[in-house]
């Protein structure tokens, strides 16, 4: 039964609209929300803000913006229970955003992987990359948040996190909670299909190793059919020798919620192709629920309810967590 309000912990988390939305992002991020939205008050935002840190065509950011806020519904999570919301309608965001952005040292920004791998690719890279993680405490520490469900590429993220709440506190005297990184044992890192030892992204350049949610189905199971594996044929757990066929092994055990041990005791002496098959057809029938209801649910303007009535309970706690920031730190000067 759903315990009431005062005595759930509270969680938070957040997903860029760039792009389409991956199996990653599903097995890592997506699933794991909905298998907490009955234990936990749960805030869940699509970081619009974030995306702009990389330019979007507008055309393709309007409609990855409603793809995902619908995949997330379509996937299971219940606007009745969860708040969802765009990190644009709450504009507290962006202000407490540069209030932490001028906490953190220049050091502490450039040691994160994300920036420093769009670093080596030596491409330009604009500003917001690199500031990007102050936006990022600002939109976990506005919510005061118990736990931060995210995959395993974030929780460096999560951790700066902590640093900077530390540090605002005991500047500033008590002021947000210490949040927790919280990273599925499985499941928090899935890896390219044809390349596993690589994660796997939205920016796929040969578009083999990597699934898209709303993709057609019979191409996604292709590709899980043609994941690169090994050649001893034995179907076990070993993510450091056999990184191809413990990919997959966490895709299974995600998508049927058994445990890998019981998964590798009945395929044990069975070949790939049999486990590969049966994957698939594993998977189609999850993609082919989630494509439906996500038809439903782009029809009508249910989208736009759900993001208003999100965005206003997500601006009460947004506003009073700002206001008082501001108290604390000398920006208001009037007295009521
Ligand atoms: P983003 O949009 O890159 O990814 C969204 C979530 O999906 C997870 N993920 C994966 N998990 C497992 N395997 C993969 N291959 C994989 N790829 C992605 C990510 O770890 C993440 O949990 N900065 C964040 C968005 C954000 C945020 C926040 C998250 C902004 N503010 C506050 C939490 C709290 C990001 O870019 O995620």
């Amino acid at each position: 039964m759903r315990k009431e309000g005062l005595y759930m912990k509270r969680m938070l988390s957040g997903i860029k609209p760039t792009g389409r939305v991956t199996l990653g992002n599903y097995i890592g991020a997506i699933k794991p929300f909905v298998s907490y939205q009955d234990e936990y008050e749960m805030y869940i935002f699509i970081a619009n803000l974030h995306s702009m840190t990389i330019y979007q065509k507008p055309a393709d950011l309007r409609q990855n913006t409603r793809d995902l806020i619908a995949l997330y519904i379509a996937a299971g999570l219940d606007p009745e229970k969860v708040t969802l919301f765009l990190q644009s309608d709450v504009l507290e965001h962006a202000q407490l955003g540069w209030y932490l952005g001028c906490m953190v040292s220049m050091g502490e920004l450039s040691r994160m992987t994300q920036y420093k791998d769009k670093k080596a690719k030596n491409e330009v890279i604009g500003a917001g990359i690199f500031n990007y993680p102050s936006l990022m405490n600002a939109d976990i520490l506005m919510y005061d948040p118990d736990y931060v469900p995210v995959g395993e590429d974030q929780k460096q993220h999560v951790e700066l996190c902590r640093d900077i709440a530390e540090r605002f506190n005991s500047r500033y005297s008590e002021t947000f909670k210490i949040p927790e990184p919280l990273v599925t044992k499985v499941g928090g890192r899935i890896m390219d299909l044809q390349n596993p030892t690589k994660k796997m992204s939205k920016s796929d350049e040969i578009g083999k190793g990597t699934i898209y949610i709303l993709d057609d189905i019979q191409v996604s199971k292709k590709k899980i059919k043609s994941a690169v594996t090994d050649s001893d044929g034995h179907i076990h757990y070993d993510p450091e020798n056999k990184p191809g066929i413990s990919n997959l092994l966490e895709i299974y055990s995600i998508l049927v919620n058994r445990s890998i041990a019981d998964l590798e005791k009945q395929y044990d002496g069975k070949g790939y192709g049999e486990f590969k098959n049966d994957l698939a057809e594993v998977l189609g029938e999850e993609l082919e629920k989630i494509q439906t209801r996500y038809h439903e649910i782009m029809s009508g303007s249910y989208l736009d309810d759900v993001l208003e009535k999100g965005a206003q309970k997500a601006r009460i706690i947004a506003r009073k967590k700002l206001a008082k920031v501001e108290r604390k730190i000398g920006i208001t000067i009037r007295k009521r």
